[in-house]
């Protein structure tokens, strides 16, 4: 939504580094499918204004570099890779996964400037992941309890929002929507719990089914009276959703394992947000433990699929503002406030700033 719209009566206001498309903050942005980069093959991508190419070297691994050769500026996507770096097309100038200029064929001298700058890279969940500096504190997020365990995932259809990542983020902590879009009345209890490094906040969200809508009547039957599920954010850029938390099969059956479901926030360019479903589960050696998996992934996905068209219309339809916060918009404004503390990258146009 453009910036500029209204701006007599009502002027958009912009934040240090929430919904804010000149910053990009430091943290891990999906950027494609890992087969999209074969053995020894390169690509140059968009993400976040910044023109990428990746390349896979012989040892297998992918790397990401700015894309502009610092010769004459060709795309080094349209390159070779040569061991494990990417020669460019024009005059075969080579780059190495950090920048550093590996090769002139026509002298020995390597002037200061042939360089690029070299990018983290990770690949998880079957996707390609660049952090937007060299070194990355630690790889993808993954769920805690998780960690060293062999998981199951599978990535779902992914959507597209003409709206800032930040502020589709939103919508998994919003408490108001879930009875004004999605028909559940449920009153949630809060708890927010940020990391000491600050790049994760935990929003704990419980509490007990109404009888006042079909649909809670229903989840009732088939889950029991309890709700509660857990977002971690992490960096600003993915979500990692726990549902299910305190559910059973039926209203007093035995406790239902919990539903997972990672959201990786990518922005292509402004006005342009890719958000990527994963489902993760742990994967069991024993077959029951592997049907257990199977209906973790299904029943997440159907549950996403059951509230993403309804949230969808809000995030085709509008420009944030928050100007007019209520008690009930905590999530919301801590949300805000820690996005407003990330550290950015230099992948920013601009570090200016109203408020
Ligand atoms: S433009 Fe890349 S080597 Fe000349
Ligand atoms: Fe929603």
């Amino acid at each position: 939504m453009n910036r500029l719209k209204n701006s007599g009566t009502q002027p958009f206001k912009s934040h240090r580094v929430f919904n804010n498309w000149d910053v990009v903050a430091k943290g891990w942005y999906l950027v494609c499918p890992s087969t999209d980069v074969g053995p020894m093959a390169a690509k140059s991508v968009d993400l976040c204004g910044q023109r990428l190419t990746l390349f896979r070297g012989e040892d297998g691994r992918v790397r990401a570099v700015d894309a502009f050769c610092p010769h004459m500026g060709t795309d080094l996507g349209i390159g070779k890779v040569v061991g494990n770096s990417i020669q460019c097309f024009f005059h075969q100038w080579r780059f190495d996964g950090r920048g550093a200029c590996v090769d002139i064929p026509c002298t020995d001298h390597r002037p200061e400037a042939a360089r690029t700058h070299g990018y983290a890279t990770d690949e998880k969940y079957g996707f390609i992941w660049v952090w937007p500096e060299v070194e990355a504190p630690e790889g993808v997020p993954e769920y805690p309890e998780l960690a060293g365990q062999e998981v199951v995932f599978e990535a779902g259809r992914p959507t597209y929002y003409p709206c800032h990542h930040h502020v589709c983020m939103i919508n998994g902590i919003d408490a108001q929507h879930l009875r004004t879009v999605h028909n559940l009345a449920v009153d949630m209890q809060l708890d927010i719990d940020e990391s000491s490094d600050g790049r994760i906040v935990d929003y704990l969200m419980r509490g007990q089914w109404s009888d006042e809508t079909r649909r809670e009547r229903m989840l009732r039957r088939l889950f029991g009276a309890h709700y509660a599920y857990r977002m971690r954010y992490v960096d600003g850029t993915v979500g990692l959703l726990t549902t299910g938390l305190e559910a059973r099969i039926g209203p007093n059956g035995p406790p239902v394992p919990a539903f997972r479901m990672i959201f990786a926030f990518t922005p292509l360019a402004e006005g342009q947000t890719r958000v990527q479903p994963i489902y993760v589960a742990p994967k069991g050696t024993r077959l029951r433990e592997q049907l257990v998996s199977r209906f973790q992934l299904f029943g997440q996905k159907r549950g996403y699929y059951f509230l993403k068209d309804e949230d969808g219309a809000i995030y085709s339809n509008i420009r944030f503002q928050n100007g007019a916060l209520l008690p009930i918009d905590k999530a919301v404004a801590k949300y805000i406030s820690w996005t407003n503390r990330l550290p950015v990258s230099r992948w920013s146009t601009t570090h200016q700033h109203d408020a």
